[in-house]
């Protein structure tokens, strides 16, 4: 005979357990993935236009050809900077990537200067959106989360998004535990390719707990450290000019040097650098800006997984290579 209509079940096994917490964007719209975050932008404002860079990764295309909406390339110069070398109209929009999380100053420029700025924060997590400015974020490059990704715009549409499932693409992470990063990457690949024309939905319960677990200042702390030691000692031969202000939180340290087989080397010596972004080769002239940064410019990791003594070590095996 059942006495109460209880909704909570009680007893049974435990639950996974991670540490309860606030998020880092409780105000913000939490989606699953950060190209589906631009979608959600793109059906807001119906833009019938948008200018891109070449220098940006290709799963950005994914809401345009799924809307149909026209995008141009646009290029960018020697600061990461765009060229604006051409007419926004009232329908028309430009999306600039906060590169590195360092550009926080061209973005806050933009700002000033264009009506119709879309701002892909996806490479600067911590670097809070400015009001009125349609800004994405997207979760997995700073934390080890599968998915996730926040979208703050001035208007909400009322989509009545159903909330995505994350725990079949996880695995990359549980072995990452369990065994090493090296064993999981088939795995994360995989999962990368489940993301892929992933319908719009709400972030998951799981990335959503995942991410309220997280200790942010820790993170946004030690990365700023391990960057600006890594400046210190880098910059001398740096060709790009970095100018980081205190509002950046760099993901990584941009080291552009002419060495192609730079990248090789260092993975030979177990530090993994990943080319951004592959699609630039096909995209840009071989003699543009963009395909250069693509071809060498090295990104070195500097979150939270490192202390300075690891940063030590990456700069002997950089200098021993150099
Ligand atoms: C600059 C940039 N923006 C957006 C995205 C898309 O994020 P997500 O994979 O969460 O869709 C990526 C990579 O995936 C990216 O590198």
């Amino acid at each position: 005979m059942k006495v109460l209509n209880s909704l909570k079940s009680i007893g049974g096994y435990m639950p996974l357990q991670i540490p309860m917490g606030v998020s880092y964007y409780p105000t913000l719209v939490p989606l699953n993935t950060g190209r589906n975050a631009l979608e959600y932008i793109l059906r807001l404002r119906k833009y019938t236009k948008v200018y891109i860079p070449y220098f940006t990764c290709e799963v950005l295309l994914e809401p345009f050809n799924k809307l149909n909406i026209e995008y141009e390339f646009y290029n960018i110069d020697v600061n990461l900077d765009p060229i604006l070398d051409f007419k926004l109209d009232d329908n028309s929009a430009l999306l600039y990537t906060n590169y590195f999380g360092i550009k926080t100053s061209t973005v806050m420029w933009l700002s000033s200067i264009i009506k119709n700025l879309i701002i892909d924060n996806a490479q600067a997590f911590f670097v809070k959106p400015i009001s009125n400015v349609d800004t994405f974020y997207s979760c997995r490059k700073f934390f080890g989360v599968p998915d996730g990704a926040y979208v703050s715009t001035s208007t909400q549409i009322g989509l009545n998004l159903k909330t995505d499932l994350s725990m079949g693409r996880i695995s990359h992470l549980l072995t990452s535990i369990e065994k090493n990063i090296e064993d999981g990457y088939q795995d994360y690949l995989a999962n990368n390719e489940m993301l892929v024309n992933n319908e719009i939905r709400k972030m998951s319960t799981l990335t959503t707990k995942l991410l309220e677990g997280i200790d942010y200042e820790g993170c946004e702390l030690i990365r700023k450290n391990n960057f600006y030691f890594l400046h210190k000692h880098l910059e001398k031969i740096n060709r790009l000019r970095i100018e980081i202000t205190n509002e950046d939180v760099p993901m990584v340290y941009p080291l552009l040097v002419e060495d192609a087989s730079l990248r090789e080397r260092l993975i030979e010596n177990k530090i993994f650098i990943p080319t951004y972004w592959p699609n630039v080769f096909d995209w840009a002239s071989p003699d543009s800006y963009e395909y250069f940064l693509a071809k060498n410019l090295i990104t070195i990791p500097i979150d939270h997984r490192y202390n300075m003594q690891d940063m030590r070590s990456i700069l002997a095996i950089l200098n021993s290579l150099l």
